[in-house]
């Protein structure tokens, strides 16, 4: 099995604007329902400090599987693929864990970290807790030009997330 190190978040040099907006995260969650985890592309997110705690913010709509699945659990694992497996993101970016088992159709490899379920192509893991949920709302943008990525109303759930666990993939 693929091996992974745990890191400090300050000991991690890496460029955020990149692994979120470029290589995209995958969000895996767990489905008690039907047994299995799930994963979702996402490329909006963020990462700092909050409340003095390493965090990780991610904006799901709520028209996603995967919102209602993170709403069911307090935990998640985000998951940095290496660029060759983009593929994967195909399927996880544009189907639905509601209709098939999109993990089994990447043919990404599961691994458990923390209890949770990670990649083995993957070369970072963020495990991460719910701290904090909100809902953005229409009347609190500023920019509204912004509102254009609301047509449907599907205002994004704001999930600030303490980073419990990162890790990186050991190369061989
Ligand atoms: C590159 C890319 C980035 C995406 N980023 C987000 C995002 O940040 N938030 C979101 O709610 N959906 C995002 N999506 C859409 C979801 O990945 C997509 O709707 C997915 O099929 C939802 O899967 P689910 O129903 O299994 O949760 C993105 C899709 C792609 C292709």
């Amino acid at each position: 099995m693929k091996e992974f190190i745990k890191k400090n978040p300050e000991e991690i040099s890496f460029n955020v604007f990149e692994e979120v907006g470029k290589k995209w995260l995958l969000v895996t969650t767990f489905d008690k329902e039907k047994g299995r985890a799930n994963a979702m592309t996402a490329s909006w997110g963020c990462a700092g400090i909050l409340w003095n705690k390493p965090v990780c913010v991610l904006f799901i709509r709520p028209t996603r599987h995967t919102f209602k699945l993170i709403e069911e659990n307090e935990c998640l694992s985000v998951n940095i693929l290496k660029d060759k497996y983009k593929d994967a993101h195909k399927i996880c970016g544009t189907l639905s864990g509601r209709d098939i088992d999109k993990i089994a159709k990447t043919g990404l490899t599961p691994v458990n970290i923390d209890s949770l379920t990670a990649f083995e192509q993957s070369e970072r893991v963020l495990t991460l807790k719910k701290l904090y949920a909100d809902d953005l709302k229409e009347n609190s943008f500023i920019d509204k030009t912004l509102l254009a990525n609301y047509k449907s109303n599907d205002y994004h759930r704001m999930y600030v997330c303490e980073i419990t666990g990162m890790y990186e993939a050991k190369e061989n």
